[in-house]
C-alpha cells in the first residue's frame, strides 16, 4: 500500500473529499499530501453532525496524528489556508512547500472577471493567473511570505522518506481528469494537469513509487460552470433524479448527466486506475443509505456496481453511502 494516490474520474466535486478522509482514518497515513491547482478545489466532509468545507487543507486533516503538507505544484492562497488551519485545528501539523506559489490580490481579481469568469467560468479563486504568472517566472513563493514562515517545509523530501521507512502516505488530488489542462475538455479546464501524473509530480513523488491510484467516480456526472457535458440532463429531469448540487466554492448549481462510461474508460486509462471509488450509491439507491457491507445492498445497487467492474475492468474497492466519513464500504 504504502503509496496512494486518489484523483477525479470526471469534473470534480466526484467526493474526492469524502473517500480521502476515510482513507486518512482507516490507513493511517503518517503523511497527507494534496497536489492539484490551488483553491479553485472545493471538499465538502462530514464528520457526524460536523461538516467542513476545504480548499487550501489536504482532506484528511481529520486524522490528527497525521502531517498535512501542499506540495510545491500548488498555488496557494496564505488567508484561506491560514483560516482553515485555524479554524480546523490543524496547527503543528500542517505544512507547505517552500516552493508553492502564492496568490494575490490581482490574481483573484484577474480571476474574476473577462474571459476567465464569462468563458471559462472559473471560480474567481486566482489559482489560473498565479499560474500563469508561474510560468512567467514572476509568481511570488511561499518562502517569502513571513506569514507563512512557521509551517514551511521540503514536502517532496518528507514524502519519500515516509515511504523509504514503509509508512502510508495518502496522496490527494483535487478537480478531476477531464478538467486537466491537457487531457480535459479545453479551453473549458483548470489551469494545471490534474490527473494522477500531474498530481504525483506537484508533490514530487516519481512513476515508480506509486502502489495505487484510485480514481473516484460520483454515481453520476456534474460539472460546474462552462464546458462540454456529453447528455446534459435538463433542470427538471436532474431535481427529479435527486441529482441536484451546488459548488462548495462557488455555490454555482451544478450541471448533471448519467454516469458515462465512456468517460470513465479514458479516466481509467489515463490515470493508470488499480481500483475505483463510486460515491453517492444511495443517492441512486436510497434503500443503500448508510450501509457498510456490499452484501446487505439491493439487488439494483450491487448489478449497478458491478456493471461498472465488468465494463471498466478495474475492481471498485470502495463505494460511498452517505455523507459521513463513516458511510463506506470497503471491499479491499
Ligand atoms: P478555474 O480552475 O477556477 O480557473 O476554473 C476553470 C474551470 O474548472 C471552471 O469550469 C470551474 O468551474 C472548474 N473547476 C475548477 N476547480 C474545480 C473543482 O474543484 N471542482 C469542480 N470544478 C472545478
Ligand atoms: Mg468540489
Amino acid at each position: 500500500m504504502p503509496s496512494t494516490v486518489v484523483v477525479g474520474g470526471f469534473f470534480g466535486d466526484e467526493g474526492k473529499g469524502k473517500i480521502i478522509s476515510y482513507l486518512a482514518i482507516k490507513d493511517n497515513p503518517t503523511v497527507v499530501v494534496r497536489g492539484g491547482a490551488g483553491p479553485n478545489a472545493g471538499h465538502t466532509i462530514k464528520d457526524g453532525d460536523k461538516v467542513y468545507k476545504v480548499r487550501m487543507l489536504p482532506s484528511g486533516f481529520l486524522n490528527k496524528n497525521a502531517k498535512v503538507m501542499i506540495g510545491p505544484g500548488v498555488v496557494v492562497n496564505p488567508t484561506v489556508l491560514l483560516k482553515e488551519i485555524e479554524d480546523f485545528g490543524a496547527q503543528g501539523r500542517s505544512y507547505v512547500d517552500k516552493h508553492c506559489g502564492i496568490i494575490e490580490e490581482k490574481h483573484t481579481s484577474e480571476d474574476s472577471k473577462g474571459e476567465l469568469k464569462e468563458k471559462i467560468g472559473s471560480t474567481g479563486s486566482g489559482t489560473g493567473p498565479a499560474n500563469a504568472d508561474r510560468a512567467m517566472r514572476t509568481l511570488k513563493l511561499a518562502k517569502d511570505f513571513d506569514s507563512l514562515a512557521f509551517c514551511l517545509e521540503d514536502v517532496p523530501k518528507v514524502v519519500n522518506s515516509a515511504l523509504e521507512n514503509n509508512e502510508n502516505v495518502l496522496v490527494e488530488g483535487t478537480q478531476g481528469t477531464f478538467l486537466s489542462l491537457w487531457h480535459g475538455t479545453y479551453p473549458f479546464v483548470t489551469s494545471k494537469d490534474v490527473t494522477a501524473s500531474g498530481i504525483c509530480a506537484d508533490i514530487g513523488l516519481g512513476p515508480t513509487k506509486v502502489n495505487e491510484v484510485i480514481v473516484v467516480f460520483k454515481s453520476y456526472v456534474t460539472r460546474v460552470g462552462t464546458g462540454p457535458l456529453a447528455n446534459e440532463l435538463s433542470n427538471e429531469e436532474t431535481s427529479s433524479k435527486g441529482w441536484a448540487e451546488f459548488g462548495t466554492v462557488t455555490g454555482r448549481p451544478r450541471r448533471a448527466a448519467e454516469f458515462d462510461f465512456e468517460l470513465a474508460q479514458r479516466a481509467i486509462m489515463l490515470n493508470s486506475a488499480t481500483q475505483i471509488a463510486i460515491t453517492k450509491l444511495d443517492v441512486r439507491f436510497p434503500d443503500c443509505a448508510g450501509m457498510t457491507a456490499f452484501d446487505e445492498l439491493t439487488d439494483d445497487a450491487k448489478s449497478f456496481i458491478k456493471n461498472i467492474e465488468e465494463k471498466l475492468r478495474v475492481p471498485v474497492t470502495l463505494i460511498g453511502t452517505g455523507p459521513t466519513i463513516n458511510d463506506v464500504i470497503d471491499r479491499r
